[in-house]
């Protein structure tokens, strides 16, 4: 589909750099736009390299697509010049002139910040402190620091004109439908609205012109920071099953619970998906690990897929088998056609 949107289905870390990346090997899209901020991290895998982005689209993989930043993103400079050079990006990376931009000083405020650093259990990365600036319209954005002017344009324009040639675009949403300033666990949420509807906003491209919508769950689900998470495991328990997790940028150990069904409907409501992606799914089934071909997934992974396609009502699309951007189940032919 022309305009497709990647969505987290828990609190983030769903594996949505892992799909981006490889929807953007396999499709190609003229254009990929991330949305969110440093506070969300991002890894890419991809022929035995290990990248972990805040700031730049994980298509980077894909040498033949612009690499844009949302006007309703926040970067900070610094990592947004390391994540260009680590990624050799320089010639394809465009920020709209209104991305807000991330001072030593939103940084200072929020690690100083008590009730958001112990209770919420933020990053710290700056980014609520700079929405707050934003909001009060003293945030300076990319066409105020002369350093980014040669990377500055009118990325909704951009957008739009893309799809308009007959092109395809990919927009990576951060963190998870639960993190959503509006519809999560709210106070214990992030800055921004992570849903569908929030992630479009920030790019500025009609939901008229939204083709697909692919939620992304974890084959079970994590939590960093605070806030409820139904089912939490013991991390002992979390120990035994092998679902040991570390924050991609705070380094925090993760929380873990078993894939939860009312949560996952109530992330397709506030979505309304057109199509589901699964990601870890050799951590439920360890002989699924790296296969590619569903022939090749034992029956009962097969099972379990079709039982949350039917639970869900949303077919089952992409499954993530190994850490590879290359080791993934498509199943768009089969379940969507051509
Ligand atoms: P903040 O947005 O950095 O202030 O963090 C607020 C809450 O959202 C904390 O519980 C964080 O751990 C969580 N959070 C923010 N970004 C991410 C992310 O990318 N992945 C997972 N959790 C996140
Ligand atoms: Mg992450």
């Amino acid at each position: 589909m022309p305009l497709s949107v990647i969505i987290g289905g828990w609190f983030g870390d769903e594996g949505k750099g892992k799909v981006v990346s490889y929807l953007g090997l396999v499709d190609k899209p003229g254009i990929c736009v991330r949305t969110g901020s440093i506070n969300a991290g991002h890894t890419v895998n991809y022929n035995g390299r290990t990248w972990k982005l805040r700031i730049l689209p994980s298509c980077f993989v894909n040498e033949s697509t612009q690499l844009m930043i949302a006007p309703g993103a926040l970067l900070k400079i610094d990592v947004l010049l390391r994540e260009i050079k680590e990624t050799s990006s320089a010639s394809r990376v465009w920020v709209d002139v209104n991305t807000g931009v991330i001072e030593d000083r939103h940084v200072e405020s929020e690690r100083s910040n008590e009730y958001l650093m112990k209770v919420i259990g933020s990053t710290g990365q700056g980014v609520g402190a700079a929405m707050v600036d934003r909001i009060l319209r003293v945030l300076k954005t990319a066409k105020d620091f002369p350093e980014l002017r040669d990377l500055t344009t009118d990325v909704s324009r951009e957008v739009n004109e893309e799809l308009d040639r007959g092109g395809s675009v990919i927009i990576e949403g951060t963190q998870g439908t639960f993190l959503s300033l509006y519809h999560g666990t709210y106070p214990y949420v992030t800055s921004r609205d992570t849903t569908a509807a929030g992630v479009i906003s920030e790019v500025g491209v009609s939901p008229r012109l939204v083709g697909d919508i692919v939620l992304v769950f974890k084959a079970y689900v994590t939590r960093v920071g605070a806030g409820e998470l139904p089912g939490e495991l013991s991390m002992d328990e979390v120990i035994t099953r092998g679902w040991t997790e570390r924050g991609t940028v705070t380094g925090r150990p993760r929380r873990a619970a078993p894939f939860n069904i009312d949560l996952a409907r109530r992330a397709v409501m506030l979505n309304r998906p057109t199509q589901i992606a699964i990601t870890k799914f050799d951590a439920l089934f360890p002989s699924a690990r790296g296969k590619r071909k569903w022939v090749d997934l034992p029956v009962e992974a097969r099972k379990w897929i079709e039982s949350i396609s039917e639970a869900l009502k949303v077919p089952v699309t992409l499954v993530g088998t190994g850490e590879d951007s290359m080791d993934m189940i498509d199943l768009r032919r089969e379940v969507i056609g051509p």
